[in-house]
């Protein structure tokens, strides 16, 4: 009788159910060179603070018809929904409608979206190097999206590339802002063209070395 009864504990059972619909609803939050994240698929960091994937900025004044046909890669809180990214990974070039873009690492370990009728876009450039590595691609739960080497005995390696390092619009907890003096790096922030255009829009939020201040200026006037 002992047995039977462990056998049916609701508990358990609750434990069982619930853990399979985790597990069916569970996405990575890390892509490997071989693999290929395509438009209707997502990354999603380990406690799902963050989802990455493809989405279309839409607004109030978006007609019925969707005369908007830009798609970005972003990422946004997986619990606000998709409508207000707080990253963007191919600002200046966004594709076109066309839903057979997808991101992957090329065989030299570089983070990219390809997609039909255009080269593809490089979102990692300047890690340096052109000698092929094996590298893997991971979003955090703080929101960063870190590009990292993979050792030959498949452990994580250097840090090559991350999404804190290219900010768009949006300050999150652990960001940077300002200016490495060192190495000349610097971070800053740009606000979108329009409700439903994350292209640069006319403010930034700079550190200004001179001044020694944070600054916001619009079209280049504090
Ligand atoms: C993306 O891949 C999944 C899994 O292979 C597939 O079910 C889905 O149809 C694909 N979506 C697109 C838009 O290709
Ligand atoms: C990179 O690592 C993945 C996962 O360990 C492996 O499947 C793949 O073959 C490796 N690729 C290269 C180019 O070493
Ligand atoms: C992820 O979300 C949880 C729950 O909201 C929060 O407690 C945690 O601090 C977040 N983690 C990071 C790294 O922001
Ligand atoms: C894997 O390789 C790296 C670099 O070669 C090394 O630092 C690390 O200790 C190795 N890890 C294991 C578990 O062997
Ligand atoms: C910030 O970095 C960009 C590109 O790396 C560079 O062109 C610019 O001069 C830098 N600005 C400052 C204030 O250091």
């Amino acid at each position: 009788m002992a047995s039977k009864e462990r056998l049916f504990n609701p508990t358990l059972l609750l434990i069982i159910i619930i853990s399979s619909l985790w597990d069916s609803s569970a996405a990575l939050d890390t892509l490997k060179q071989v693999d290929v994240l395509n438009s209707s698929q997502y990354l999603v960091s380990a406690k799902r603070n963050f989802t990455l994937g493809f989405f279309k900025p839409t607004s109030y004044y978006d007609d019925n018809n969707n005369n908007n046909k830009r798609i970005y890669l972003g990422i946004w809180y997986t619990n606000y929904g998709n409508n207000r990214p707080v990253w963007i990974g191919n600002l200046d070039r966004p594709i076109s409608n066309d839903l057979r873009g997808f991101i992957t690492l090329d065989h030299l370990g570089k983070l990219m979206i390809k997609f039909d009728g255009g080269d593809p876009i490089v979102i990692d450039s300047g890690t340096g190097g052109v000698e092929a590595i094996n590298t893997s691609v991971t979003l955090l739960d703080d929101g960063n999206l870190v590009v990292s080497e993979v050792n030959s005995n498949g452990s994580i390696g250097r840090r090559l590339w991350e999404s804190f390092d290219h900010p768009t619009d949006t300050h999150l907890p652990g960001m940077k802002l300002g200016v490495n003096h060192k190495t000349g790096r610097n971070w800053s922030l740009t606000s979108w063209l329009a409700q439903n255009d994350p292209a640069s829009g006319a403010f930034t939020l700079k550190w200004e070395p001179k001044a020694r201040r944070l600054i916001i200026k619009r079209r280049g006037k504090p």
